[in-house]
């Protein structure tokens, strides 16, 4: 029987060569200014070259104000296409698609930048792990962000990319409008789930009115919440459920969404999404500094993971994360449920790294395809492994999430030391996210 990974996967106006994304993961590699540069090159082509059938980029502020960091490439101006074209150009070369994420981060940021210290939300209150201020998106505010999400989907397709993908998940600023636990407005974008999946439909129309109909457009949403999960004896409200998230995933399909990208957690990191094996408390305590100046909460937080302190903040997190053995395909059970309500195809994120569990979320019908991002750090080429007919990579990722606590301050790359015969191993993989060199 033919191996269901390497099955194409056609949505409605896009077809990919096999079921394995590369999922979103962002790094700060390019300029503060927003503009792009090789290192972002080099970083895409590493996956395109190992094999995935699709590129979903990182996070994409579709405004300056809504960059979570300085240093990510922006897509907020017309003059920004050209760098996109060369990314997409590249990741082309080896028969890999491109879709880029159209993102806001509204209140929920790691470094504010000089330009915007305070953000734009569905509340005005902080964000309550690092304490960034924010400010109540007015009507006018929040057409202007809608009409900023169909403008980056046009520069998306002007610049020959295969198709967007909004960020609505994690925590997000589309997050801050649908989550029951964050938006307390009580206009026509809060309120009921309806309301609160206004801001989202409204972004969708607003594109398919900018680009047609026959440019691809996925969403990535949180199945499930979890907001209360960090909180003494889990007080306080979950947030949205499945049954939540199916309807608003029916009402995107309805909008004119071409497929529904499976996620978790209303906000980023969170215990259960990356799902990893332990929080690791010193390098978190080595990075975080870089964002003691941004929050309100940011110096004490900084305090509190150092010592004794920081060891209770570890067990709690841990506690948190739920059953560690589960961390693989973790998201299945919610994919399948929105499998069974949408027409389009369903991609599932969260810890797939071996060839047999993947294949069993498809054929099982979990799922059409799956997103990798921390096991593609690990092993950029896991898909050619597959391809040879290994089930798992020999050295595969540890879910440690050293990468995730790194990014903060330091390139994006794998920070596992055990996975590689020296130090000088590791932070050679690391760096050569930047050859070649951009003048070369
Ligand atoms: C360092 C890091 C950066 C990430 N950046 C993004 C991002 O920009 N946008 C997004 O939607 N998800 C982001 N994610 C989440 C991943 O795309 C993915 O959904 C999650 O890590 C679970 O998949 P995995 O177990 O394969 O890592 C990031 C994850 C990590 C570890
Ligand atoms: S640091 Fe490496 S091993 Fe650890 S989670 Fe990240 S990619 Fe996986």
């Amino acid at each position: 029987m033919a191996d269901a990974i390497f099955q194409p996967l056609s949505f409605k106006n896009l077809t990919v060569k096999n079921r394995v994304f590369r999922s979103n993961i962002s790094g700060r590699f390019d300029n503060y200014d927003g503009s792009g540069n090789q290192a972002r090159i080099n970083w895409e082509v590493k996956f395109a070259r190992g094999g995935v059938g699709a590129i979903v980029s990182s996070f994409v502020p579709v405004h300056l104000r809504g960059r979570i960091v300085p240093n990510y490439a922006m897509i907020d101006d017309d003059s920004r296409i050209p760098f996109w074209r060369a990314v997409g150009q590249a990741v082309h070369e080896h028969d890999s698609r491109f879709i880029l994420q159209l993102s806001h981060g509204g209140r929920q940021r790691d470094i504010n930048g000089i330009e915007y210290p305070i953000g734009l939300s569905s509340t005005d209150k902080r964000d309550p792990i690092h304490g960034f201020a924010c400010e109540r998106m007015t009507l006018a505010q929040i057409h202007e962000v809608i009409q900023a999400f169909a403008e980056g989907a046009r520069r998306a397709r002007e610049a020959g990319l295969d198709g967007v993908e909004l960020h609505g998940a994690n925590g997000y600023l589309i997050t801050q409008f649908l989550s029951s636990a964050i938006n307390d407005r009580d206009d026509d974008y809060g309120g009921p789930l309806e309301n609160r999946a206004r801001f989202v439909l409204d972004i969708v129309r607003a594109i398919r009115v900018r680009v047609g109909h026959d440019f691809h457009l996925q969403v990535k949403i949180s199945a499930t919440d979890d907001d209360n999960v960090l909180s003494p004896l889990r007080s306080g409200s979950p947030g949205n459920t499945l049954a939540d998230s199916v309807k608003v995933c029916r009402w995107l399909v309805d909008a004119g969404v071409d497929a529904i990208h499976v996620s978790r957690g209303s906000f980023f990191p969170h215990p259960r999404n990356p799902a990893g094996t332990d929080l690791p408390i010193d390098d978190l305590e080595r990075s975080y500094d870089t964002m003691i100046s941004s929050g309100e909460r940011t110096f004490l937080n900084f305090l509190l993971f150092r010592g004794l302190s920081g060891e209770l903040a570890r067990r709690q997190w841990n506690a948190a994360a739920g059953d560690r053995d589960r961390i693989e395909g973790a998201n299945r059970g919610d994919a399948r449920a929105i499998k069974q309500a949408v027409a389009v195809p369903v991609i599932c994120t969260g810890g797939f790294q071996t060839a047999s569990v993947i294949r069993d979320a498809i054929e099982n019908r979990d799922c059409d395809a799956v997103s990798i991002a921390r096991p593609l750090v690990a092993n950029n080429d896991l898909v050619r492994m597959f391809e040879r007919g290994l089930d798992r990579a020999p050295k595969p990722c540890t879910y440690c999430n050293k990468c995730l606590v790194n990014v903060i301050e330091n390139p994006l790359g794998c920070y596992d030391d055990t996975r590689f015969p020296s130090r000088e191993a590791m932070i050679a993989e690391i760096m050569s996210v930047y050859k070649p060199p951009p003048f070369a």
